[in-house]
Formats: C-alpha cells, sequence, structure tokens
C-alpha cells in the first residue's frame, strides 16, 4: 500500500470510530499526520522538484533582502544580542541564504545573532531581543471552512464517509472561536458566502507575543486584508491544492501527496497581533518591500558576482520574479509587527 493509500485508509477510521471531523482536522492529517502526512514523509515538496515554487527556491537572492531587513531590525534594537527565529523553515535554504549574506555582509551582526529554524511541532523558545519570521507558513495552518446562513448563521463544513467516497456535510459550528473571529474583524458574510477561518493562525500569534519580549515579527505570505478577501468574487473561497505545479480543486484527491494551502487573512494577524503586544509598523506587497531593502543595489550585486552571461541572466529572471508584480511581487504580502 502506498503512503497516500494509507493516510486515506487512517483518516476513513478515525471517522469511522469517531464520526465526521472538521475539515480543519481532515487538513491538519492531510498536512502533518506524524508519519504520512504531506509536509511529514520527508519528500521534496518546493521547489522545481516539488510541487509549487516559493521565493527562497526561485531566487537566492530572496535570502539578501530578509538579511538586510534583519540587519535594520538588530540595529533598530541598539545592536547586542540578536535571536533569528525562522518558522517553517522546510529543508532551510532561505536560512543557509541569510546566514551566508550576513556572514559575508554584516560581519558585525553575524557575530551578535543566533539564528534557530523550526518546523511544525518544535516548541518556540523565549526571546528578548530579535525577530521571528516566516515565509508562507501561515497558509499552511490547517483551516476550518464555514458558510454564511440566509439569518447570518454560520454552519461549518465537516467530513464524512459514505458509500466509498468523503463527502461534506454542513452543520453547526466546531467551536464558538468561528464566529467571534468574524465578529472581533466586523465581517458579516452575505448568505451562502464560503470562506476559511484560520484558528491556527490566531493560537500562533498568540504564542508568538508570549515568546518574544522585543523585537519584530515578519510575515511574508499571499493573502489579503478582509476588505479584499470578503468580495463577492471570492464567494467560493480560497482554499486550494498544488501538485507536480498544477493547482488541484479537489482536497480528497491524492491525500498527502498534493499541498493544501488558503489566502492568510492579514487584518486577523494584525488584529490579534495588537492583542498579543504588537504594534503593525508596515503593510505592503513583496514588490515594494523588497525595492525598500535595496532591490538596485542587490541587482547590481548580482551582476559584479556573475561573470558569466548566461548564468547571470537566469539568476536575473529569477530575481525578477521576485518583485514583478505580475509574478510574486504584488500576490505576497509583507506584514511587520513589532513589540518594544
Ligand atoms: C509552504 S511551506 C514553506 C517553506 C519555506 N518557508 C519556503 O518558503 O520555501 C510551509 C512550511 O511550514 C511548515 N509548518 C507548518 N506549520 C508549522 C508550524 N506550526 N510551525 C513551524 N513550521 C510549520 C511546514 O511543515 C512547511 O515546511
Amino acid at each position: 500500500m502506498t503512503k497516500n493509500e494509507q493516510l486515506k485508509l487512517i483518516i476513513i477510521e478515525r471517522i469511522m470510530s469517531e464520526g465526521r471531523i472538521t475539515f480543519r482536522d481532515f487538513m491538519d492529517m492531510a498536512l502533518y499526520h506524524p508519519d504520512l502526512g504531506y509536509y511529514m514523509t520527508g519528500e521534496t515538496r518546493t521547489g522545481k522538484a516539488g510541487d509549487f515554487v516559493t521565493s527562497p527556491t526561485t531566487s537566492k537572492m530572496f535570502g539578501k533582502f530578509i538579511g538586510r531587513f534583519l540587519k535594520n531590525s538588530w540595529e533598530a534594537l541598539g545592536k547586542g544580542k540578536f535571536t533569528i527565529i525562522e518558522m517553517g523553515a522546510e529543508r532551510g535554504l532561505l536560512a543557509a541564504d541569510i546566514k551566508e549574506y550576513l556572514a559575508e555582509k554584516e560581519p558585525e551582526m553575524f557575530v551578535d545573532a543566533e539564528y534557530f529554524t523550526f518546523e511544525h511541532g518544535d516548541t518556540l523558545p523565549d526571546v528578548d531581543s530579535g525577530c521571528f519570521f516566516s515565509n508562507e507558513l501561515v497558509d499552511a495552518f490547517p483551516v476550518h471552512r464555514v458558510q454564511a446562513g440566509r439569518a447570518g448563521h454560520l454552519k461549518e463544513v465537516y467530513v464524512g464517509y459514505k458509500n466509498g467516497r468523503f463527502e461534506e456535510v454542513l452543520d453547526k459550528p466546531s467551536t464558538p472561536g468561528l464566529d467571534t473571529y468574524l465578529k472581533e474583524l466586523e465581517v458579516k458574510l452575505p448568505a451562502g458566502f464560503k470562506t476559511e477561518i484560520n484558528l491556527d493562525a490566531v493560537d500562533w500569534i498568540d504564542r508568538i507575543g508570549g515568546h518574544l519580549k522585543r523585537g519584530s515579527l515578519l510575515t511574508i505570505d499571499y493573502g489579503y486584508e478582509s476588505k479584499e478577501l470578503y468580495q463577492p468574487y471570492r464567494a467560493r473561497g480560497t482554499l486550494l491544492g498544488y501538485k507536480n505545479h498544477q493547482i488541484i480543486d479537489d482536497p480528497y484527491a491524492d491525500i498527502g501527496d498534493q499541498d493544501l494551502t488558503s489566502h492568510v487573512n492579514f487584518s486577523a494577524l494584525m488584529h490579534w497581533g495588537e492583542k498579543a503586544g504588537f504594534k503593525t509598523t508596515l503593510f505592503t506587497d513583496q514588490s515594494h518591500f523588497l525595492i525598500a531593502q535595496g532591490f538596485e543595489d542587490v541587482a547590481l550585486s548580482l551582476r559584479a558576482e556573475v561573470k558569466d552571461d548566461a548564468e547571470y541572466y537566469d539568476k536575473y529572471l529569477a530575481l525578477k520574479m521576485l518583485v514583478m508584480p505580475e509574478a510574486m511581487g504584488e500576490t505576497f504580502k509583507v506584514l511587520v509587527q513589532e513589540k518594544s
């Protein structure tokens, strides 16, 4: 039996013994079952050889921009000991690029800085002064799926198994947290509107607030603020699957072998970030963020580093992907929240 078949069977057995489960729990098992989940098998998921590309797998230069951001954060905190926590670091490609940049270009800071990477299931440490950051982490959290009813009552999507197939069933929310989430964000969904609610993101930012005394939280991901996320043209939600660089719109196909992801609600991160003691200091798109971190300098340094013309153009095109609005520049957003 393949790993996917085993995982599918484990999920079916759970539904048979417990009854239907929330979509959030289904997605959690599909992505994070300890041995068989999509992100837990040790297979390469990001980059050309995987299912989807991310900024660090598109261009090594991405690490230079984050390195520059970290250096500025270290200076803003008055230099000295600085702890860098990268969450969702996967196989550590970005960590290696950032460390290489800091060691070479910012040796004074590199001596002061400690760099730690964290993956799913790791416990975050307490940090006195530093930066917690992630690239494409929050979109990978398991989400509840809901649908607004006529009288404004929210229904949640549950996953059952009947006649040899997974089936989605709408019923009362599994937790009052779903209604509270929308109320706190002052979102009123029109009847029939379907969307995802990422309660794991709320817990996550609250936990980081508890771990970081002074410093910044940098979150890079795709998504929108509420006013854009809940537009009628997104009335079917944003949940997507990815496999071999193709979109899959059936979350029950290839369980454990397709990525499942949803767009991040940045208003929620700002709202619950404030409750956790953070102040939002920047919200922009990746394109503007990279320009502010010195895109021109980084592009010029690439020309100086790579002598071979063909290799230079390949690397320059990859660098451009990060910043071009129609590629990754506008899709990806950058949120900086600070605590002092
Ligand atoms: C879409 S991948 C992004 C990988 C990498 N940051 C990049 O940009 O190429 C999401 C990663 O986040 C990890 N992840 C999910 N939940 C996590 C959590 N609670 N804490 C730390 N990492 C987590 C997944 O295992 C996966 O490696």
